[in-house]
């Protein structure tokens, strides 16, 4: 393993997490020969093939596994030594990767903003994802803090609870039940509804309550964006129900109905895995994010009593 360099570890590690050259050529930038290259040497290198195809699909053999492995030791290890060696510094920059669910980027990315501002030397990496994209990832510990609405309850984590994130039923604003109040929740379901994709945490919350009530909705559409959905309300296609922050900034295109057992109350959390030892960059972040969402979340209260219409 003496010829091994970093690199090729770093290249190795993708490709056995990708199960695919060319997807960790796209994440890392490179050619697919030059992914393969640095494979064939580290391959020389550890004197066994780490690889396998069966059919198109590629396979770690058991050298991989053991590798593979050995790689995230090594990742990790590297990762607290950078960490050290900052906070050692006693300053506040490196790299903060962030990974949120979808309602989160209606006002994450705005935070982020004057958080740059105060601290320059920080660079963020923000990924965007639904609820189970979020448990993948932190179960493969890519990242430094999670932003979710529900904890998972079979992994060891540390959270904290730091916003509303209430789920309300969204009409376009001809809808003939705009301006009812306390609309039967089981009229809903005689509305064509417009459900976000599984592995959505929204879809999730809906489903229980629906459940809860024995309420059958009739799916009309399936889409996997927020944003999608409110264009699909707003051309009459449905109703759904969503964060009430997909409504900012408010188009004035939709309406939230007053439906009891409505809203449906969640929260939004800031996530990380109980063993993972914080950085000073993340530690940072977590205590601005904590400050700047509770100044936010009075400025959201007055911006909603204004867009509320039912
Ligand atoms: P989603 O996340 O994008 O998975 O629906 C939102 C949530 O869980 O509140």
């Amino acid at each position: 393993m003496n010829q091994a360099t970093l690199h090729q570890l770093k290249v190795f590690e993708a490709a056995a997490r990708h199960g695919s050259f060319t997807r960790a050529a796209e994440e890392l930038f490179l050619t697919q020969p030059t992914v393969s290259m640095q494979i064939k040497q580290l391959t020389k290198s550890v004197g066994l093939p780490l690889f396998e195809q069966v059919g198109k699909r590629l396979y770690l053999t058991e050298a991989g596994r053991e590798l593979f492995a050995t790689c995230r030791q090594i990742f990790e290890t590297i990762a607290q030594f950078e960490m050290k060696v900052a906070d050692l510094k006693g300053l506040k920059q490196g790299q903060l990767r962030l990974a949120v669910i979808t309602t989160a980027k209606y006002f994450i990315p705005r935070l982020l903003g004057p958080f740059c501002q105060l601290y320059p030397g920080i660079d963020i990496a923000l990924q965007v994802t639904n609820h189970e994209g979020i448990l993948e990832r932190m179960t493969n510990n890519m990242d430094d803090l999670y932003i979710m609405s529900q904890v998972p309850d079979h992994l060891d984590v540390s959270y904290e609870q730091f916003l509303e994130n209430p789920l309300v039923v969204l009409a376009p604003t001809n809808h003939p039940l705009v301006g009812e109040k306390n609309i039967s929740i089981q009229r809903l379901g005689e509305e064509p509804f417009i459900m976000r994709e599984p592995g959505s945490g929204t879809r999730r919350s809906i489903q229980k309550l629906f459940d809860e009530h024995g309420i059958e909705v009739k799916v009309k559409l399936e889409l996997g964006s927020n944003e999608a959905i409110k264009q699909a309300i707003a051309g009459g296609l449905g109703i759904s129900v969503l964060s009430r922050h997909t409504l900012i900034p408010d188009t004035g295109d939709l309406v939230i109905l007053d439906v009891e057992n409505f809203p449906i109350k969640r929260s939004w959390y800031m996530v990380h895995p109980s063993g993972k030892q914080l950085s000073i960059v993340a530690r940072t972040y977590f205590e601005y994010l904590l400050d700047a969402s509770r100044k936010l979340a009075d400025r959201q209260f007055n911006y909603h009593e204004k867009v509320t219409v039912g």
